[in-house]
């Protein structure tokens, strides 16, 4: 340290000399870190992203910011600033994973430094930029083009040599959300799904999604036998025995008139026959999750008019079992009892009456577990006793399973491609025998391309990627490396890109409002909609905003996810920072969603040919729900930075 003071002091010295006045030195933690933009956690001043001591490669470093890629800080200067000093590198809390960083400076707007794609344990990178005449310096970090993981970044030992004015950071200020979604109309609507499926002499339970005034009477013709629909709650129940596709005919009537959908109910071997859309409680409560929360969740689905839009599924994730050794008497304690039945912690005293409470409102629910001994958060899972969990899933009344890899890792240590397959297999064989129709929902994060082979091992969907967080660089990281998936999906069976970082999220206990700008969360929509994504909602319900609900309502955005012929998206246009993906549908239009992932806005073009369709085509604006007219050739729109817009195209 001493001899590091040194240096500044003789730099300074330096410095003096030249001009005849000692520049001041500012480190580059001492400045307003809040501002900086960082891809995953929060950045820390003098430690790194992990709150450790800031080491790189074993070297140690006193000063300096941890912060995680995709990273961007911006930092006004007066043009008198003269230099900018640090080292920078992968901090060894970074683990053994596999990060790969790059780390960038602009000043005014021009790269002036770029540093090799540094990874896990190599030599801190030194820094050097000489600020004369500066007005705005900008410091980034990026993934090194594989994506954010584990990209723990250090600005080690980073300072500003200054005269004049002293250095600040450059506040962004956060734009004001902006509501697209018209309100829906006092009119019956009827929403949500086309087509349903499930398996004969299984209980069979949908809640006709519907919108308009209340109270709204509901009638079905064209049921198949066993199954019955509530009049006044919209809820169909029963069971089906005999297998065969059922086109129903569904209205819904209020004093101001009726609405009528086709529907068609599949009894047969196959479910979720389109994404399933809802709720689960990860990224907003995760392990300070309890019973009570979850049935608040399952009540403000109904309350909020989500459910009326097909939102459907309330999930609880991990940490409702016991949590071994936990000293806690609530969470500890015998994982399962003298049957080997699995227990719940005190969080969920009677699961039964939780399940009865969500089916009686007509919505499905969901658990979680692993094939390992533990789940991720260290709670006890189904290893070695998978049957006899899935039946207890049944039995609970579950409608959906999230099957966590986890501690899996310690039984296959060193996966082969049945490895990887093997405890699925084995859960799917365990869910066959259960009466219930469970959704089977694999999450393992992508791994051994999963999306190859997820639909094969009976997955009604699979995780394609590791966790999302809030910020634009994970979100948008996630969804645009989809492409290429596109092939391995369809109604059954989806890639799963993970759930939504929308509305009040935080992975509990404290919760903070979405750090995703209104433009990145119709990014967010609009790409998880083409992308035929399971769309489940990551926030606390009970503290939806009007523009998260505006958000999440819009029927014409939704049946672009729901549309039955399950397609996903692909994306035809990849050039100059810009993206278009386009989604074939049922009807034969098709979906089109134009993205600006830049940091201006930009116009975003699209050419017929390049969607293989010619001559007039009607475009229609679905976030705002509005017919833009007839284009021929190409449609291009200004799209704000990071935004997205979505229309739809049919041929005249
Ligand atoms: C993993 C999953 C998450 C969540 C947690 C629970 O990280 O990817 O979605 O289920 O486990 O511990």
């Amino acid at each position: 340290m001493q001899k590091k003071l040194l240096i500044i002091l003789a730099v300074n010295l330096w410095a003096g000399a030249l001009f005849g006045q000692a520049p001041d030195t500012l480190w580059l933690a001492d400045l307003d870190l809040s501002q900086m933009e960082i891809g995953w956690g929060e950045p820390h001043a003098n430690r790194s992203i992990e709150g450790k001591t800031i080491t790189i490669n074993g070297r140690i470093f006193e000063h300096g910011v941890g912060t995680h890629a995709v990273s961007y800080y911006a930092i006004n200067l007066d043009g008198e600033a003269e230099r900018f000093k640090a080292m920078v590198g992968v901090d060894d809390d970074a683990n053994q994973q596999r990060p790969s960083i790059q780390f960038l400076v602009h000043a005014d707007r021009r790269q002036v430094f770029k540093s090799p794609i540094l990874h896990f344990r190599e030599a801190a990178f030194p820094v050097e930029v000489d600020l004369q005449g500066v007005k705005l310096l900008e410091l980034m970090v990026e993934d090194g083009g594989d994506g954010i993981g584990w990209d723990h970044a250090d600005w080690a030992d980073a300072f500003i040599l200054y005269r004049g004015v002293k250095p600040t950071a450059r506040v962004t200020p956060k734009p004001e959300p902006y509501v697209l979604t018209p309100s829906p109309r006092p009119e019956p609507r009827i929403n949500g799904a086309r087509i349903y499926g499930g398996r004969p002499g299984r209980p069979f339970l949908y809640r006709i999604p519907a919108t308009g005034e209340r109270p709204m009477k509901f009638s079905a013709s064209g049921l198949p036998a066993g199954l019955e629909l509530d009049g006044n709650s919209g809820i169909i129940s029963g069971k089906a025995d005999a297998k065969g596709t059922y086109p129903v005919t569904l209205t819904a009537a209020n004093r101001l008139g009726a609405a009528t959908l086709l529907f068609k109910i599949v009894i047969g071997d196959q479910i979720a026959l389109t994404p399933p859309l809802g709720w689960n409680s990860w990224n907003c409560f995760a392990c300070a999750v309890d019973d009570r929360q979850v049935r608040s969740a399952a009540q403000a689905l109904i309350a909020s008019g989500l459910a009326d839009h097909g939102w459907s599924y309330i999930n609880i994730d991990d940490c409702w079992a016991i949590k071994p050794g936990d000293a806690d008497p609530g969470l500890g304690g015998r994982e399962r009892d003298s049957q080997g039945r699995i227990r719940t912690n005190a969080k969920f005293p009677d699961m039964r009456a939780l399940t009865d409470y969500i089916h009686g409102l007509g919505l499905k629910t969901g658990i979680y577990s692993s094939p390992g001994p533990l789940t991720c958060a260290g709670y006890a899972a189904s290893y070695q006793h998978e049957e006899q969990d899935a039946l207890q899933f049944a039995e609970w009344g579950f409608d959906y399973l999230k099957y966590d890899w986890c501690s899996y890792g310690e039984i296959a240590r060193q996966p082969s491609l049945e490895d990887y397959q093997k405890p699925y297999h084995v859960m799917r064989a365990a869910l066959d025998r259960a009466d219930r129709d469970i959704v089977f929902s694999l999450c393992q994060y992508g791994m051994g391309e999963v999306w190859k082979w997820g639909a094969e091992v009976g997955g009604n969907s699979w995780r394609t990627t590791g966790d999302i967080v809030d910020s634009w660089s994970s979100m948008s990281g996630i969804g645009f490396s989809q492409a290429g998936h596109e092939w391995h999906a369809g109604p059954g069976h989806w890639n799963d890109p993970d759930m939504l970082v929308v509305g009040y999220v935080g992975w509990g206990p404290n919760l903070h409002p979405t750090r995703l700008t209104a433009d990145e969360q119709y990014t967010h929509i609009t790409l998880w909609s083409l992308l035929a994504s399971p769309l489940l909602i990551g926030c606390d319900l009970t503290r939806l905003d009007a523009f998260t609900l505006n958000l999440l309502t819009n029927d014409e955005v939704l049946a672009v996810n729901q549309d039955p012929l399950g397609v996903q998206a692909s994306r035809v246009k990849q050039h100059g920072g810009v993206e278009v993906w386009v989604k074939k549908m049922e009807d034969g239009s098709l979906a089109v969603g134009l993205f600006n992932p830049n940091r201006e806005k930009s116009v975003v073009s699209v050419d017929w040919n390049s969607l293989g369709i010619s001559g007039g085509q009607t475009v229609r604006d679905l976030w705002r729900q509005k017919d833009l007219g007839v284009y021929r050739d190409r449609f291009s729109r200004e799209v704000p930075a990071h935004g997205a817009c979505l229309v739809l195209l049919r041929q005249i």
